[in-house]
């Protein structure tokens, strides 16, 4: 691989060329014909999809065939609890909500507090399985209605999953598992297994209806080696090849090209004061000429501006992006006054987001998928 980036689930490294990732993956860039289509289907395209945040595919054409022709398709995305949510990780949860939406699909959502505590060192059951419940407020808090979210927490809920993962895990060789995701012989042996847990997840729409259920899985594009496995072995299993929609990572603050939960100024979390969220947005980097003067004279680079990256992901008003973007590049507005209208912007998002994720606290359990199968 080449060595300017490097791109594992587990691990992202240096500036990462997102074409040439598709060309290594061997996923497809969402061309307008597609999108037209979604848009024709669905009245409207979301601004993720729109604005290029969600940029390849696999399928996605065949799933919106099925549901023109009104096959039963559900939704697949997951998260692995290490922490508290920032607002990168909402993204795939937002689009996903649209889809529910627009659709009127299910969203099976996968907790991997097994894989969490498999791949960090240091972490434990109770802290990855904690994370499960309070990343569960943030998913909740985006309004999903209680009989189209089915929450699966890896740990409590394996009765649902194992069968599939180990028809899954008989169809996977260690060769196969180790090329995908880099694996070494120092590897845990758990983490080896869990990519079954992982695929499981894919396959279980169609195995709790008992008939063919497509699944698109919307993710960041370093989930593809779980779902290219995936995609290899679902026929020969007897279940559908999920689909997939990829979207780019999120900038951090501080303008690396993903967002790392373990480096706190880079990320804004859900659970923020309202004081530290303007220190990171003041502190951020961005496009902008290191003087005032300058930036008058000369215009600032929103194409590689985090804070305007922020701006696309959390205002759906075209005309507003459009501005911000020819005064930036115009000199017209400083990075501070940019930096500003942001502030106000993820202030108001988390304000109703906050409110209904502690509202969220006690319905947990009617979210879970384990409660409405018993
Ligand atoms: N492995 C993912 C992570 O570390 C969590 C996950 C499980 C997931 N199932 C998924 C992500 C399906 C996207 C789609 O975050």
């Amino acid at each position: 691989m080449s060595e300017e980036f490097y791109v594992t689930p587990w691990e992202v490294r240096g500036k990462v060329d997102y074409r040439k990732l598709l060309e290594k993956f061997g996923a497809k860039e969402l061309d307008v014909d597609v999108v037209n289509r979604l848009g024709s289907m669905a009245g409207e395209v979301h601004y993720l999809i729109r604005r290029g945040f969600f940029y390849a595919h696999r399928d996605f054409d065949k799933i919106l065939e099925v549901a023109g022709r009104g096959l039963p398709w559900a939704l697949y995305t997951g998260r692995g609890p290490s922490g508290p949510v920032h607002i990168g990780h909402l993204v795939p949860w937002i689009l996903a909500k649209w889809f529910v939406d627009r659709f009127g699909v299910e969203l099976f959502f996968q907790m991997t507090d097994d894989e969490k505590f498999l791949d960090d060192e240091e972490a434990t059951l109770k802290e990855t399985n904690g994370y499960a419940y309070e990343n569960s407020l943030d998913l909740i808090a985006l309004g999903f209605p209680q009989d189209k979210l089915h929450i699966i927490i890896d740990t409590e809920d394996i009765g649902v999953l194992y069968k599939i993962a180990l028809k899954v895990a008989k169809k996977l060789t260690w060769s196969a598992v180790r090329a995908t995701f880099g694996f070494s012989d120092s590897t845990n042996t758990g983490l080896i297994f869990f990519p079954s847990l992982q695929i499981a997840v894919a396959f279980l729409p169609t195995e709790l209806r008992g008939e063919t259920v497509h699944v698109l899985i919307p993710a960041a594009i370093d989930q593809d080696p779980y779902f290219r496995l995936a995609r290899d072995i679902a026929e020969t299993l007897g279940y559908p090849k999920p689909a997939t929609l990829y979207s780019r990572f999120i900038s951090s603050l501080r303008g690396e090209s993903k967002m790392s939960a373990s480096v706190a100024e880079s990320a804004i979390y859900t659970t923020d004061d309202e004081r530290s969220i303007r220190v990171k947005i003041m502190n951020a980097f961005t496009g902008g000429q290191p003087t005032a003067e300058l930036q008058r004279k000369f215009g600032g680079n929103p194409d590689i501006c985090p804070v305007y990256e922020y701006h696309k992901l959390f205002d759906p008003n075209d005309k507003n992006i459009g501005e911000i973007y020819e005064n930036c590049r115009g000199g017209h507005i400083l990075c501070g006054e940019c930096k500003a209208l942001l502030f106000d912007k993820i202030k108001s998002f988390l304000k109703i987001h906050v409110e209904a994720r502690e509202k969220a606290r006690d319905k947990i359990h009617m979210y879970r998928l384990s409660a409405k199968l018993r």
